[in-house]
């Protein structure tokens, strides 16, 4: 985003454009004015980053640097000469600089509109070429998954971290601008919203079982003989007490005895205690015994806010949230991650038209933004990854999407099939549509995004509203080129009764939704909602095919870098 400094009509001072938190100018600040810096020229400024490329030249006694800081797709070109520093560590990519000097115009003819010459090297933080991961040939988005910890430093992994900053900033100002409360729901949760079953488990159940089974070896439990001597020596000393008692002894004497008695009582249920210590998971009934886990009772990570956020939306009016979600379903393609970001708005007194509207106003408001402020990224994602990105962008923001009903859909696809066209799945009424399905309709048929409704009741989930026809519920999926499903949405169903048939007619017990139920008992109100996979939107964005690719951290089936 343009720093405030940048729109300044007056003059460019370099004090004016130095970091507020930190000792130098943001390389972003001196390429991105619109003379791409060029009026700076004369300044005096400190610049701190990384070598992206460096060479000596003029044998040896003056060095070129490609330095960047990560705040914009541009690197600044540098000038040192030897006699400032050393230029042997300098010129390895990757090496750490902090420089002041001069800001010049360059000779006529060259693509830069503005280069430092080098005064003073104020810090350098070396790399070894010989060991450093990431020379400067072009590496692979797979090797670089290897090295999680590292791959901010390239162009594209800082590119997508400028646009996914970008985005969640979008975000953020879409919903507040139209009056929606931001809402922090949990990420630990003991319902299951999507009713799929795939949840990850949290407990420390495990933990604690590897912990005792450790202890155990160290401090192996206490024979029954030796417990059973402890009990004889509690009786003992109870006897004991009881005599003195009944031949009237000193009140010394008693209390003396009933002294050493407690001791007894201690370590005979120390003993017991650790005599009943069993390794392994605790167990009730052939059962786990989650009463003894962490929240006395089974707990997950949530698979989405909506649940929860829906219990402001019906008080509040008009909620998101925009959080971690996780599901463990053991999808190995590249639309699939087993932790991602959702952004879910939910709203009162709105139906699946206002939510079919929300959507598309949302995703727009999202494309809109990226040319609006991220354009010199969408060009390295045009120029580098897919040519046509940036036309997507601008004809998403400016076209309507297509709606059409999920049996409209389906005779669009049995037409298709007819017409020679071949998917691995069949199509019938009543299927999920399959990412092959959802792309042949925005990407052939439309060719642009298309949001189906009126799914059948089969396929989706409990708390999505039933249609009059009783076979469809008022769900929406929005579709866009390249990814297929961008968002998933419904109307909920507000109606008591039906929404607990729901429950009970899909085999989920009621007893963890009874809360859920209260907001169709108490003050119940027809609302909706959607979630939008945020890396998703990343993919759909800048035309990327991995959703690994998209998230800094990407978590899958067998990964968990870091
Ligand atoms: O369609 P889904 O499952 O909908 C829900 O979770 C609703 N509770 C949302 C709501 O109504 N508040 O997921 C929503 C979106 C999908 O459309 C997709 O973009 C994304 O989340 N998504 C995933 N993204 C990455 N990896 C996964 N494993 C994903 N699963 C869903
Ligand atoms: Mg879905």
């Amino acid at each position: 985003m343009a720093a405030a400094s940048i729109s300044s009509p007056s003059p460019t001072s370099s004090s004016a454009l130095k970091h507020a938190f930190s000792d130098r100018v943001p390389i972003r600040s001196i390429l991105c004015l619109p003379d791409g810096g060029a009026s700076l020229s004369g300044q005096r400024v400190r610049v701190g980053g990384w070598v992206k490329t460096g060479r000596k030249q003029g044998s040896g006694s003056f060095a070129f640097l490609e330095v960047s800081d990560g705040t914009c797709p541009a690197n600044l070109q540098v000038i040192v000469d030897a006699s400032v520093a050393d230029l042997g560590s300098l010129v390895q990519t990757g090496t750490c600089v902090q420089l002041e000097g001069t800001l010049k115009e360059p000779p006529e003819g060259t693509k830069q509109k503005i280069e430092l010459r080098v005064e003073e090297v104020l810090h350098v933080g070396p790399v070894d070429p010989a060991k450093y991961p990431l020379p400067k040939t072009k590496l692979t988005l797979e090797f670089l998954r290897d090295v999680v910890h590292l791959r901010p430093k390239t162009n594209t992994i800082s590119a997508i971290a400028r646009i996914r900053n970008a985005l969640a900033y979008a975000t953020h100002t879409f919903f507040q601008n139209h009056g929606f409360l931001y809402i922090h729901t949990p990420i630990i949760t003991t319902s299951d919203c999507e009713g799929a079953g795939e949840m990850f488990q949290v407990t420390t159940l495990i933990s604690e079982a590897d912990r005792l089974e450790k202890e155990l070896v160290k401090n192996p439990p206490p024979s029954e003989s030796e417990v059973e001597a402890a009990r004889l020596v509690v009786k003992e000393k109870g006897e004991a007490v009881a005599q003195l008692k009944a031949a009237k002894a000193s009140k010394t004497d008693i209390t003396e005895a009933v002294a050493v008695l407690s001791k007894a009582k201690e370590s005979f249920s120390k003993l017991e205690e650790r005599f009943k210590q069993k390794p392994g998971i605790p167990q009730k009934d052939g059962k786990i015994d989650y009463g003894v886990d962490f929240f006395a009772r089974q707990a997950f990570l949530t698979v989405s806010g909506q649940l929860q956020v829906e219990t402001f939306a019906c008080a509040v009016s008009s909620v998101y949230t925009f959080g971690p979600t996780f599901r463990a379903e053991n999808s190995h393609t590249s639309r699939h991650l087993a932790e991602f970001w959702m952004v879910e708005p939910e709203i009162a007194f709105a139906d699946l038209k206002d939510d079919m509207n929300c959507a598309e106003a949302y995703v727009k408001f999202l494309c809109k933004w990226l040319l609006d402020n991220c354009f010199d990224d969408m060009e390295f994602m045009a120029k580098n990854y897919d040519k046509g990105c940036v036309d997507r962008l601008r004809m998403v923001a400016s076209t309507p999407f297509e709606r059409v009903s999920y049996t409209e859909a389906v005779d669009i696809l049995i037409e298709a099939v007819k017409g020679g066209k071949q998917f691995e799945n069949k199509v019938e009424w009543g299927i999920d549509l399959a990412s092959e399905h959802e792309r042949f309709l925005t990407e052939v048929k439309y060719q642009k995004p298309v949001i189906v409704y009126n799914y059948p009741k089969g396929i989706k989930a409990f708390y999505m509203r039933l249609n009059d026809d009783n076979k469809t519920v008022a769900a929406m999926d929005v579709l866009v080129p390249k990814v297929g499903e961008l968002i998933g949405g419904s109307q909920r169903e507000e109606r008591y009764e039906n929404i607990r048939d729901r429950i009970l007619e899909m085999g989920l017990p009621t007893d963890p939704y009874e809360w859920y139920l209260d907001l169709r008992r108490y003050g119940t109100v027809k609302h909706s909602g959607f979630g939008l996979g945020f890396e998703r939107m990343i993919l759909f964005a800048t035309g990327m095919d991995n959703i690994r690719d998209v998230i800094p951290f990407p978590r899958y089936p067998g990964r968990a870098d870091l």
